[in-house]
């Protein structure tokens, strides 16, 4: 009886929407002297780690930061190594995905990348487009900037100037189908948002850790999330 009330208290705190900013892989490789792709590597690692975990405690929708618009401006051979880990990444998750009944969604323009992966991707989107659980959301060739700027374009052709307000804009964002993101982490110490959902952070609890991504493990999210159940939200009130 007496850890009820505290088991309570956290589940009520419990963050709905937890976006990862997952930075650090190269200098985690670099510590190691290793590859910068090993570092990615072991970023996979995590990210398969972190999502099972958010699953497994009642987060129910992690939207993760796996390829930026910005970062076509890495070497080419790079930019292949991760496209490498993304084919990988879907190859052998997948069917754990599906028998999880995560619903997978990708945000940003991820059909500028190469061919056979856009069709891996479109596939596994709708493998598990009939889950209704947990939403695993994963942001490719993704720019917040970009994003705004297609949503108040995508109005502009159809309301009038004051038509055009916040929720209509919301209604416009990839996000539109996902709880109010909650919790945003940072990994590795930096303390940006590098065009990271700039509209839907706007109310969420920013957390930067020093944590190396690769190293972000089950303790890590659980201490993001009593972090999160610490603060006190008042969106603007008193
Ligand atoms: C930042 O580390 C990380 C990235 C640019 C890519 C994140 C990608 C993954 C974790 C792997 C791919 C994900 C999936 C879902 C298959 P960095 O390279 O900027 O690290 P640094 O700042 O230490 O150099």
């Amino acid at each position: 009886m007496s850890g009820a009330p505290a088991l309570q208290t956290r589940a009520l705190n419990l963050p709905r929407h937890v976006a990862i900013i997952m930075d650090g892989n190269g200098r985690w490789a670099k510590k190691r002297l290793l590859p910068r792709a090993a570092g990615h590597k072991a970023g996979v690692d995590a990210v398969r780690r972190v999502t099972r975990h958010a699953r497994a405690i009642g987060i129910e929708a992690l939207t993760i930061y796996a390829f930026s618009s910005e970062n076509w401006r890495r070497p080419e051979e790079e930019i292949g190594d991760l496209m490498g880990l993304l084919r990988l990444f879907i190859r052998s998750d997948l069917a754990e995905l599906v028998r999880e009944n995560v619903r997978l969604k990708i945000i940003g323009d991820y059909h500028r990348f190469p061919g056979d992966v856009v069709t891996l991707i479109d596939d596994a989107v709708s493998r598990c487009s009939a889950n209704t659980g947990p939403i695993l959301a994963i942001a490719l060739n993704y720019g917040a900037q970009a994003e705004l700027v297609r949503a108040v374009r995508r109005l502009a052709e159809r309301l009038s100037p004051e038509q055009i307000d916040a929720a209509a804009i919301e209604g416009e964002l990839e996000t539109r189908d996902m709880p109010p993101l909650d919790l945003l982490i940072r990994t590795s110490g930096e303390h940006r948002l590098s065009n990271f959902l700039l509209w839907q952070a706007a109310y969420a609890e920013l957390l930067f850790v020093d944590t190396l991504w690769p190293d972000f493990g089950e303790a890590d999210l659980d201490e993001a999330v009593a972090a999160f159940g610490t603060r006190n939200r008042r969106f603007g009130g008193l």
